[in-house]
Formats: C-alpha cells, structure tokens, sequence
C-alpha cells in the first residue's frame, strides 16, 4: 500500500455517513450517478485504483481481473457474499479480498421469516384483495392460507443466518430440521432444539417449509435442482433470501405452475435483476427484489466494516475479514 492515502473506487452510493468517513480517510471516489458499472468501467476502476469496493452488481471476473493495474491489492466487496467475484483468481493475482459477514445476519434473518410467515398466510394476495376492492364480506372459507406453527423447517445452510432463522422460527413452534456441510455443536443443536440431516434428499422429501441460507459456490450451484425440487411434498413452501443460483428457477417457476409444489418466497433471483416471466403469474409467490439486508443500520454496519477492512490493511495488518480459499 502506498504511503501516501490509498485510491479507493467505490462502485455504487453508500450512506452518506459511510461516504463522508471514507472521504475523511481515503482518497475516495464515488460516482455521482447510482448506476451498475459496465465491465468496461469496471476495467477502468481495477486499472487505477489501489482498493476497489464492488456490490453485487458487479461482475469481478478474471477478465476484469487480468487487467488490473500492479497497484491494485485489495477488493472490499460491500456485500457478505462474495459469489460476484473470481475469488481464487484475484487471491493468484495477489489481490486480497474481504466482505462484510455478521453485520447482516440478523435482518436478513427478520426478512426469512417475513416471507416463511408471508407465504402460507398469503399476506401479499390479502393487499392486493383489498387494493382490487374486492373485499365486499368475510367468509370462514374465504382467503384461507396454511398454519406454520407446528410445521417442519427444514434449513439448508446452517451458518450465522441459517441460525438466526432457527431462532426465529423455533419462537413461532417451527420444527427446526436443518443440512450443513459440517453438523453445528451440540449447544447450538440444543438449544434451536435442532435436528441434523446429513442427507439433503432425505431432509428435502419431510419439510413442510425450506429456507435456502447457504452461500452460493460452485458446490451450491442449483443445489435444489429440477431432481431435488421434485423431492419436496405438494404441500411445501420454499424460502429464498441467499442467492437464486442456488435453485433452479426454470424449474421451480414449472413447479410452481403446475401444483408440484405449495408456494414460494424468494428475494433472490438467477439472473437478477431479471425475474423469470413465469414466477410473475403465479399467486402462489411472494417475489421481492433483494432487499433481505436492506436496512439503514444494516447498510452503515456493512459500510463500516469495509473501512475497518480497507484501514487495517492500508496500515500492513491483515483485514478482519478476509475471505480465505476454504470458504469458497
Ligand atoms: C447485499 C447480500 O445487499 O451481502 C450479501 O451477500 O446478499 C445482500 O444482502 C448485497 O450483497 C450487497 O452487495
């Protein structure tokens, strides 16, 4: 790192707290416009600047990254996950990378649980009744969605998020069902009174709700496929609030159609921004557009960890929050 203060690109607006803070301690540029940047403009930024701080919108792949500037050693993705780079290429290259884990979990957690509660009670349909006007009397049969209490959450991916979730769920008389890589500590079985399935077909064909929480790798690349998908009962919901490419959306959206399976709540997209037409007709959906981290606070917290990541490291330490090649 230079002596001098370090040039950090900053892709998209962060809050103005965060901006002001970089400012003070950075050369820090930001664009005025709060566009995705084209790969061209991507090239640009890697080519000039000492740290770059890209979002999810941007696309980190070893073309960008092969035409970095020597100067380049540190990418501080805003972001927990990291999918949106070519982390094994940038860490060749001797480009550090870090992210901002942990300051996210707990809304991203609050927002699982909005879409687990928001699906079977069919709170989005209820809106769009009264919106349409079209709520003229009660009736015991009308609007009638599915009790969560009692049911089967089967979790896939039970790190910090994927706890939290437990926790919420477990205070609404969920059944905390869950598949990892690695089994938690039995503490933490206990007390989320969890049960551990080292198979996630057979996990898959019990759950009444699953909650996809895991990050997406190559290893979870339409983890639930088309195969798996078919696995889970009719009566089933699908949670999504970690990243689209872990399901197969083509076939979940035919799924979905034909009445293989219940519903879905999903706040991530494969191709996002992009939604596939065929979840846009469904009733049995409720569609957000990625906001499972979207808070104020949650947005400082992230932002303020890419300063302690960026500081730490343009004073010789190494960041707190490097991402190793063990957690890809
Ligand atoms: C962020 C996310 O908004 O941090 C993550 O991994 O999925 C989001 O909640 C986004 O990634 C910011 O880059």
């Amino acid at each position: 790192m230079p002596a001098k203060k370090p040039l950090v690109i900053v892709t998209r607006k962060l809050p103005d707290a965060i901006e002001t803070r970089m400012r003070e301690l950075f050369d820090t540029r930001i664009r005025d416009d709060d566009q995705p940047m084209t790969q061209a403009q991507l090239v640009e930024a890697v080519q000039q600047a000492d740290v770059l701080v890209p979002t999810i919108t941007d696309r980190i792949d070893a073309k960008v990254l092969v035409r970095a500037g020597e100067k380049l050693k540190l990418i501080a993705n805003f972001g927990a996950g990291v999918d949106n780079i070519d982390v094994k290429t940038a860490l060749e290259r001797g480009i550090a990378v870090t992210n901002t884990p942990g300051v996210l979990t707990e809304d991203t957690a609050d927002m699982t649980m909005a879409l687990i509660l928001a699906v079977p009670r069919r709170l989005v349909e209820g809106v769009e009744v009264l919106h349409a006007d079209k709520f003229s009397s009660w009736s015991p049969s009308w609007m009638l969605g599915h009790r969560i209490w009692g049911k089967r959450l089967g979790i896939i991916g039970m790190g910090r998020i994927g706890q939290a979730v437990a926790r919420r769920a477990k205070a609404f008389g969920l059944q905390i069902h869950y598949h990892n890589r690695k089994r938690v500590p039995a503490a933490i079985e206990q007390e989320l009174d969890a049960t551990y399935w080292d198979s996630l077909d057979q996990m898959l064909a019990r759950m009444d709700i699953v909650s996809v929480n895991c990050p997406h790798t190559p290893a979870t690349y339409h983890l639930l496929s088309a195969r798996r998908l078919k696995m889970m009962k009719p009566s089933a919901y699908l949670v999504n609030t970690a990243r689209g490419e872990v399901i197969d959306e083509n076939a979940l959206a035919r799924m979905l159609a034909s009445g293989e399976l219940a519903g879905a709540g999903l706040d991530v997209f494969e191709h996002e921004p992009a939604v596939n037409p065929k979840l846009m007709k469904l009733k049995s959906v409720v569609l957000l557009p990625h906001m499972g981290s979207a808070t104020l606070e949650g947005r400082i917290d992230m932002g303020e960890k890419v300063i302690i990541n960026i500081k730490t490291f343009a004073d010789g330490h190494k960041p707190p929050d490097r991402v190793i090649p063990a957690m890809l």
